[in-house]
């Protein structure tokens, strides 16, 4: 009698041992992206163009710093899973180019499957919100004299030092090419977070797709 109880006891409690054991990241990156630079990189095909950064996604990242994706391709998102924060996602998750229901079942699907052990689907969409409440990149960006401008280039040491001061950590900017410019033209922005989502750490490569020394950030 007594060895069985002990015996389940180290089952219940070797349960949550063996899921940590298998989670297959090691950080967030919530990512945001700035409308105007979004939709040129695209070269412009939007239905609407916000004035402010908006969610493009929150990505499980791999200790090694590669992304994740596709981990449960059984698990769909449905209205009701979401209907909840329906309105803070339109504001602030809306898709440029099209339905945003599909944005976020994609985003969903991509990535939110990948930590759906630690965060069911309202979880994961409720910490993207409450992180990306937490950073918001234009008036970030405005307290270092970083506007959006047609013309004006900005050192991009000086943007990650914008980002950096808010964070303490290194972001990861994303660029275009500015045919028109002849520069690298600001898009996107990540904010790298631990694995429990609620801490800041640095992103791993942080300069990667803007070239030069000078960027454009798009108006
Ligand atoms: C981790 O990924 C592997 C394969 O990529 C998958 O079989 C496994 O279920 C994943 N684990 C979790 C916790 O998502
Ligand atoms: C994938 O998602 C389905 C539906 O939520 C769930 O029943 C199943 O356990 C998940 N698969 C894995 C490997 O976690
Ligand atoms: C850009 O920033 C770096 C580091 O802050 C500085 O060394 C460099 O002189 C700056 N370049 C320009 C063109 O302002
Ligand atoms: C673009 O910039 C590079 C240097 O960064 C310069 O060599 C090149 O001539 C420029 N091209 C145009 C079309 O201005």
């Amino acid at each position: 009698m007594s060895m069985l109880f002990v015996f389940s006891l180290f089952l219940l409690l070797d349960v949550p041992k063996s899921c940590i054991a298998q989670k297959n990241y090691s950080s967030f990156m919530l990512v945001q992206q700035w409308p105007k630079g979004f939709c040129n990189s695209i070269s412009g095909f939007c239905t609407s163009i916000p004035n402010k950064f908006t969610i493009y996604g929150l990505w499980p990242i791999r200790s090694n710093d590669q992304l994740i994706v596709n981990c449960n391709l059984t698990n769909h998102l449905t209205y009701d899973d979401i209907k909840r924060v329906e309105k803070q996602l339109s504001s602030n998750w809306p898709s440029l180019v099209g339905a945003d229901f599909e944005f976020w079942s994609m985003a969903w699907g991509m990535f939110g499957t990948c930590s759906e052990k630690e965060f069911s689907k309202l979880e994961y969409f409720q910490l993207a919100l409450r992180n990306y409440a937490q950073n918001d990149l234009k008036g970030i960006l405005k307290k270092a004299n970083i506007v959006p401008d047609e013309k004006q280039l900005y050192n991009i040491s000086s943007v990650v030092a914008a980002v950096h001061q808010h964070t303490q950590h290194h972001p990861r900017l994303a660029c275009y090419w500015s045919r028109s410019l002849n520069v690298s033209a600001l898009y996107e922005i990540g904010i790298c977070y631990t694995e429990d989502g609620k801490s800041y750490k640095d992103c791993l490569e942080y300069y990667s797709t803007c070239h030069g020394t000078e960027i454009a950030y798009p108006k």
